[in-house]
């Protein structure tokens, strides 16, 4: 199967807004995690089958500390403190990638911070 992406600014959002103020990002902008735990973007993904599937976040940390977030999917997390890591720059995009479970058909997958300093910025999910 092919890779499909799904941009953040199109999932659902809690305690983040969508912003454009760093360059580099796919489709309308990106998401900026609120500095929370528990600030989260979940989308709604198609699979072909039920399996293992590769999700490709890509993403910005311009900070020097990471950003750790756990991936849930169907409402279990299946990677919990997955790191995202410093980029070098708010403008620096870069993949971080995790195998996960999946079923057939619509799938949803959360992301969620773990520390008060939220998420990274997040431009889209991919999914194969
Ligand atoms: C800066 C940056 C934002 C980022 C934020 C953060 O304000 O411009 O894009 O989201 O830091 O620390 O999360």
């Amino acid at each position: 199967a092919g890779l499909v992406r799904y941009e953040a600014e199109k999932a659902t959002i809690s305690q983040g807004t969508v912003a454009t103020n760093h360059t580099g990002y796919s489709g309308t902008g990106f998401v900026d995690y609120t500095n929370v735990a528990g600030s989260y973007v979940q989308w709604s993904v198609t699979a072909p089958a039920a399996g293992t599937a590769t999700l490709t976040f890509r993403v910005a940390n311009g900070t020097t500390a990471n950003r750790p977030m756990d991936i849930a999917v169907n409402g279990t997390v299946v990677a919990a403190g997955v790191a995202f890591n410093p980029t070098a720059s708010w403008d620096t995009w870069q993949d971080v990638t995790v195998t996960v479970p999946v079923t057939a058909g619509t799938n949803t997958v959360r992301a969620t911070a773990t520390t008060a300093n939220g998420g990274p910025n997040v431009d889209y999910l991919s999914i194969r």
